[in-house]
């Protein structure tokens, strides 16, 4: 059912502004605020999911209004970015001695992975010696699978920060996180100030400073506010950066991987294609560059119904406990897989459930600890792994996407498509190619496949339009698995409510989930969440006094923990007791709803 504005709420096509009033979500920074245009995103069809989405992605390049918020085309981010791109100019001139280090947790370290190497393959092309580096909390493991725990560990960020850049004289950090939030980032930008004579930091996150996370750092007194407002002073003389515009609240609550992680790539795109460039980089030439992400973002929701086809395909599959694959070539494939790792946090999905495969594996990957198949079968990446692995037990009810563009081997795609459509015709393509040459397999390609999305872009310069397409990926590869999801029932109203609570930010969000949908106070919601995450009716005295590093170690083991606390809260019933309710009801937003009809 498409969404309807009820009496007395707010329409969800009219309020775009409503998120930036002082007294909406007032204790919530933007990132974690609910979005007015999603609260039914849970009742909706495909089609009024996807619009949603875009409706909330367009808020990324909306102007500013009368708040405090700077947003991404404001006057301030485009000078910073201008400057952030003449210090990658300076560490371009000395390559020897200088260093980019892109780092972050989760998706912003995926994407930091992800652009890092794009970067050092366009220098390589320009004949520039490689200048950027990653790091991402967790190592490579983190790439493509879910390890939420580092994120919390300040020390090991500022300890992999120093070892990536042991030796050099110039560093720029840039660090990312969409939140202001991660410990593991907080302590590399502290690291980066406590050595100023070699490091430069950037921070790149979507909250305004004074709504940074102000909880201590785990092991030491800072806070990452703390950090923030000693770079905000840097930054009055270019010791430091700060690009935080506002995006608006993400569609699934404090889903940062969907604008967030989209607009991290982009303002990270415009610094190093600026810094690049032979020309002097000016203001208009930044701001227009920003403005063709817009362009791009419109071009790809004008597929919004094939889109949608597309969602509730994927949606009909995680309905009956089948699978999703995406299988990619190049850059299109590493989304593919960076989308898939999100779901398990997010959605408490099982990796199966969306998954990734990249044509080279890890030889197209060049990540920094090399092949990583060995660490067990969520490490599996490559086409030849999904034919090996997949393939045979793929039925009518599993969803396949071939994502792929004209600069791609397109005999492959057509041959990979054959091989799926012997064992399903549930399979559909995601093809992107340039004004005025189809190529002949892309007909066969279009037979074998149930729905394609053509996208036709018109002549670009290649790498932008490179980076146009991967934009266009990611949003099209986040409304399919996000939307798939809502449809399997596991988001309740624009929250995530089956989310895996296995760091301090999640653990934060997931009590406050829990105060907001029951009505319970604080202290009752967090007693809920450890029963549930200890499997315990009562708390005994150990379970109080442990660490919450050993409460979200412990609830990594556990399943749906939030929805038995939920139930919990709402019945007073005990925890066997919402364990079999939930088995009685496995979608999760009817569980919920049917608890609190009743309560
Ligand atoms: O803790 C997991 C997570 O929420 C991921 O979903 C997200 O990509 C990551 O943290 C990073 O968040 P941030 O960019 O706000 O630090």
């Amino acid at each position: 059912m498409a969404a309807v504005a009820k009496p007395g709420r707010m329409n969800a096509f009219s309020t775009t502004h409503d998120w930036e009033s002082a007294d909406y979500e007032p204790t919530l920074p933007v990132t974690e605020k609910s979005n007015p245009l999603t609260r039914d995103i849970d009742r909706a069809s495909a089609s009024s999911i996807v619009k949603m989405l875009q409706a909330c992605d367009a808020q990324m390049f909306q102007e500013k209004s009368q708040t405090e918020y700077q947003r991404l085309l404001s006057e301030e981010i485009v000078k910073t970015l201008m400057e952030v791109a003449e210090r990658v100019r300076l560490i371009l001139k000395d390559p020897q001695d200088s260093l980019v280090v892109l780092s972050g947790c989760g998706t912003s370290g995926r994407l930091a992975f992800f652009m890092a190497s794009g970067f050092n393959r366009e220098l390589q092309r320009l004949n520039y010696a490689p200048i950027c580096s990653y790091v991402i909390a967790g190592g490579d493991r983190a790439l493509f699978s879910s390890q939420e725990a580092p994120e919390d560990d300040p020390t090991l960020g500022a300890l992999r920060l120093k070892k990536v850049s042991e030796g050099k004289k110039r560093v720029l950090f840039i660090g990312v996180s969409c939140g202001l939030s991660a410990p593991f980032v907080a302590g590399q930008l502290d690291f980066c100030l406590r050595h100023p004579d070699v490091y430069t930091p950037v921070l790149v996150g979507f909250n305004p400073a004074h709504q940074a996370r102000n909880e201590p750092l785990p092991g030491c007194t800072l806070t990452f506010r703390s950090v923030v407002t000693r770079m905000e002073e840097l930054a009055k003389t270019q010791k430091a950066f700060l690009i935080n515009p506002a995006l608006g609240p993400e569609a699934i609550s404090g889903s940062s991987r969907m604008k967030g992680g989209s607009a991290t790539k982009i303002l990270l795109e415009v610094v190093f294609s600026a810094s690049f460039s032979r020309t002097p980089v000016t203001f208009n030439g930044i701001l227009q560059h920003m403005r063709s992400y817009k362009k791009a973002l419109d071009f790809t929701y004008s597929h919004s119904e094939e889109i949608a086809v597309l969602t509730e395909a994927a949606g009909r599959s995680l309905q009956c406990g089948r699978q999703v694959c995406y299988l990619g070539w190049g850059s299109l494939g590493l989304l593919g897989l960076i989308d898939a790792s999100e779901c398990k946090p997010t959605f408490g999905a099982d990796y199966e459930d969306i998954r990734g495969f990249v044509s080279g594996g890890y030889k197209e990957l060049g990540n920094n600890e090399g092949d990583l198949t060995l660490m067990g079968p969520e490490f599996s990446i490559s086409h030849d792994d999904f034919l090996d692995r997949v393939l045979p037990r793929l039925t009518d009810d599993d969803t396949v996407l071939l994502l792929y563009s004209d600069s791609d081997d397109v005999d492959e795609v057509a041959k990979l498509a054959h091989r799926v459509r012997e064992k399903t015709p549930n399979i559909h393509a995601a093809y992107h190619q340039t004004d005025g040459g189809t190529a002949a397999q892309q007909d066969d390609i279009n037979k074998l496949c149930s729905s394609t999305i053509n996208f036709t872009w018109s002549q670009e310069t290649p790498k932008r339009l490179q980076h146009m397409r991967e934009l266009s990926t990611k949003l099209l590869l986040n409304a399919v698995s996000t939307g798939a999801h809502i449809l399997k029932g596991k988001v309740f109203k624009n929250y995530m409510v089956d989310l895996q609570v296995t760091n301090s930010k999640l653990y934060r969000r997931a009590a406050r989930l829990l105060q907001e949908l029951s009505s319970h106070s604080e202290s009752q919601s967090e007693e809920a969440l450890l029963k549930a995450i200890y499997q315990v009716d009562k708390l005994s005295e150990d379970i109080m006094t442990c660490s919450l590093d050993t409460h979200t170690h412990t609830a990594g083991k556990a399943k749906k923990v939030v929805p038995l606390a939920l139930v919990c809260l709402l019945t007073g019933c005990s925890i066997k007791e919402a364990e079999t309710r939930l088995e009685h009801q496995p979608i999760v937003r009817e569980a919920v709803e049917a608890c609190l009809k009743s309560s």
